[in-house]
């Protein structure tokens, strides 16, 4: 793809993310769950989400089916194109982190490269990785969706545990195993780790 050079960003004058911060009386950050199909990101991400709501916080979650079925519905699983899916989306977290949202983004994100790269692009202060660590074993036998009968059966190939790597983060700043906690526990957790960084103060 050619790089365009003529281009000129303006960021003066305009409303900084901390004017939206104040106008919403919340910290925005960006909690960024990676995991294997079927670990339970998007349903973490929903219950926290609403739990967050009740407490007056103003959220946004991205998640994969979701954004791949528009913003990047041109997108497969190879590497390559995982890497621009996950490029595109933390590009359009940033947008929402700097409007002050905290932004919740549930994508198996399968690589270390791919993480770094949406950690980078977002800003390492704002990104807390979220290690959801359901094993294998436990996603094949929930197979909510029968992909990963399919992907045994050959019929889906690049498959993320199967026929893909997935590279467990070395330092999440927090992990959850669906296997061990309820969900009711499991939002717990999370709310403790981060309701003091998006509390306005
Ligand atoms: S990635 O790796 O971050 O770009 O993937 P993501 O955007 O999160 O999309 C994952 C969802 O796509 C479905 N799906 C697959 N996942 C993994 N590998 C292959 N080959 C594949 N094909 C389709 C699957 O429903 C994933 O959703 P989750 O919610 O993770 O189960």
């Amino acid at each position: 793809m050619e790089k365009n050079t003529n281009i000129y960003p303006i960021f003066e004058q305009m409303l900084q993310r901390s004017d939206r911060e104040q106008l919403l009386r919340q910290k925005s950050v960006m909690i960024w769950f990676t995991g294997l199909s079927g670990s339970g990101k998007s349903t973490l991400a929903i219950a926290l989400e609403r739990e967050l709501y009740k407490r007056g916080f103003l959220t946004r979650i991205l998640d994969g089916d979701n954004i791949r079925s528009g913003i990047n519905n041109n997108l497969g699983f190879s590497e390559a194109d995982r890497t621009e899916n996950i490029r595109r989306i933390a590009e359009v977290s940033k947008l929402f982190v700097d409007c002050g949202i905290v932004t919740i983004a549930a994508f198996i994100s399968p690589t270390r490269a791919i993480r770094q790269m949406a950690r980078e692009i977002i800003g390492k202060d704002d990104f807390l990785e979220v290690y959801v660590s359901t094993p294998l074993e436990e996603c094949e036998k929930r197979d909510v969706k029968g992909l990963y009968k399919k992907a045994r059966k050959g019929e889906i190939r690049d498959f993320t545990g199967i026929s893909a790597p997935f590279e467990a983060p070395l330092h999440p700043f927090l992990e959850i195993d669906t296997s061990c906690h309820s969900l009711e526990e499991s939002v717990k957790i999370l709310l403790e780790a981060i309701e003091a960084k998006i509390k306005f103060v």
